[in-house]
């Protein structure tokens, strides 16, 4: 018999109506899930009365009732967190796909199933998983504030109207919060819109676009600012027409530039060869850091430098061993891109290459790859499984005052500074929305500061770490030391920080 069950399509609905399902032992074959507000939940009408029904906010029987506990506990944590991106996605089937999951792993002992990637079930909601992802990037990219008023108190209020792919309003509006806390904001949507007040985020019904305020004082700021950043030589119209849809053109005032800019692009590009070289570009130390501060400005920047969605790796690899966004790349041997399996479920980021790797042009083949492979080893782990890489992509040395080699000086590890950093955070935000990890590990201090900003501290953070709001990211990040600073130790004191950096990827390995 097939049962109906209507929830709210939201992921706190479905997990609590899953569970009553789960604790009923009601097999996924016997139900048919609709949404309320959908021309399908109507037709269904009233859901199953053989069921305890429950809305959102109501007690979860699962807090209570002590065999729901142990369900819980047998699905892998990473289930939760992957439902959840994909309870964003607009597929009908998705509600359905993710309790088959559920009732797999829990009732047919496929307890690691979301490892099996060549799963049907897997594969589909892996493919929704990052399609919301893809979603989520291009809101937080193509989101552009109008102001409409300044209250009394001398509070700026700005509107923006987006149309996003899927339901993720209510999973973005916190980046929004962060990213734009200074101001008062609403989000037009015609799904549901977010709004904010310094105070509180609130949420209210869609809306169509003729609601969202024309006015905009801010589009001559943005235009004249995109018309500076614009490089002719680095013009890929079809790779700005994907990563910047159509769709979304309508929305940005600098948009109606695009046109003008690319005619003219080749005569600005010659005109650019013919100019006399100059002195390489001046490094763009804090720009990323100042841009941070202005707010206005901050969509742009990232936009600007972001990498386009549909680049694979290895074209991002060859860009980046053209990179010149920091002064690193003169005194480097060769640009250090990540490799290994670009599906890979873990992602190691160390801070930059050493002395070894600059020369092989690998990551992690000095001495800190050596110890990296031994602990790996220790844990049953091939490197040839993860997905390897650096916060910073090049080495950044200074020649040491005392000795020379066959090469010339010796060369000494200096550490990259922030502008260093940010510079190549693109670089490292693009190859984890291509690996799309479930575990990233961050060693020392840069790595972890690749992700989080310049706050992070390893020996205060170590651990489960957040990653950054505005990183579409849906995986868990671990922090942990360098191997490196595990070698600088004395030997007496090495062995018990060995076995805490064992652990810790133990711990972070065990969620992947
Ligand atoms: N240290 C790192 O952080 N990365 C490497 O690739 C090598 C050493």
């Amino acid at each position: 018999m097939s049962r109906a069950t209507t929830i709210d399509p939201d992921f706190s609905s479905w997990r609590a109506r899953a569970r009553e399902l789960l604790a009923a032992e009601i097999p996924p074959t016997e139900v048919f899930w609709s949404e309320t507000g959908t021309r399908q939940g109507e037709l269904f009408g009233e859901d199953d009365p053989g069921l305890p029904t429950s809305r959102v906010g109501e007690p979860n029987l699962a807090d209570s009732n002590p065999s729901e506990s142990a369900i819980s506990f047998r699905v892998p944590k990473s289930f939760f967190g992957l439902a959840e991106t994909v309870a964003c996605h607009t597929h009908p089937e998705r509600w359905a796909v993710l309790y088959r999951l559920l009732w797999r792993m829990t009732r047919e002992g496929e307890r690691h199933l979301l490892v099996v990637s060549t799963d049907e079930d897997v594969r589909r909601v892996r493919a929704w998983a990052k399609e919301v992802g893809r979603d989520l990037h291009k809101m937080r990219a193509f989101v552009r504030f109008r102001k409409v008023r300044e209250t009394e108190e001398g509070r700026e209020q700005f509107v923006a109207w987006f149309e996003p792919e899927h339901r993720i309003v209510r999973r973005n509006a916190p980046f929004f919060r962060k990213r734009f806390a200074g101001m008062d904001w609403s989000i037009f949507t015609p799904d549901e819109c977010a709004h904010w007040d310094g105070r509180e985020l609130t949420f209210s019904p869609g809306v169509s676009q003729s609601e969202a305020p024309d006015f905009d004082a801010l589009e001559d700021l943005w235009r004249s600012y995109y018309k500076s950043i614009f490089n002719p030589a680095r013009l890929k119209l079809r790779a700005m027409q994907s990563e910047m849809p159509m769709k979304y053109w309508k929305n940005l005032p600098e948009a109606e530039l695009i046109g003008d800019l690319t005619r003219d692009a080749s005569q600005r590009r010659d005109e650019m060869i013919d100019r006399p070289t100059r002195e390489p570009r001046p490094a763009p130390k804090n720009l990323y850091l100042e841009k941070l501060e202005d707010q206005n400005s901050i969509a742009l920047v990232r936009e600007a430098e972001a990498v386009p969605e549909q680049e694979t790796l290895s074209e991002m690899k060859t860009r980046a061993e053209c990179c010149r966004a920091c002064p690193l790349w003169e005194r480097a041997t060769q640009t250090v891109f990540g490799e290994g399996r670009e599906d890979a479920e873990v992602m190691i980021i160390g801070e930059q290459p050493g002395d070894q790797e600059d020369l092989a042009g690998r990551p992690f083949v000095g001495p800190a790859g050596e110890l990296l492979h031994s602990v790996l080893r220790e844990l049953g782990v091939s490197r040839e499984d993860l997905y390897l890489t650096n916060a910073v992509k090049h080495f950044k040395w200074r020649p040491s005052p005392k000795g020379v080699n066959h090469r010339g000086p010796t060369r000494l590890h200096d550490k990259a500074d922030r502008g260093e950093i940010a510079a190549c955070r693109p670089w490292l935000w693009g190859e984890i929305a291509k690996v799309s990890p479930r575990v990233i590990l961050t060693l020392g201090n840069t790595a972890g500061q690749g992700i989080v900003g310049p706050d992070f501290r390893v020996l205060r953070d170590r651990g489960e770490v957040m990653p950054s709001p505005d990183l579409d990211f849906s995986g868990k990040a671990f922090a942990t030391v360098h191997p490196s600073y595990l070698l600088r130790l004395p030997r007496g004191e090495r062995g018990i920080e060995r076995a805490a950096f064992v652990e810790d990827l133990r711990a972070a390995f065990s969620h992947a």
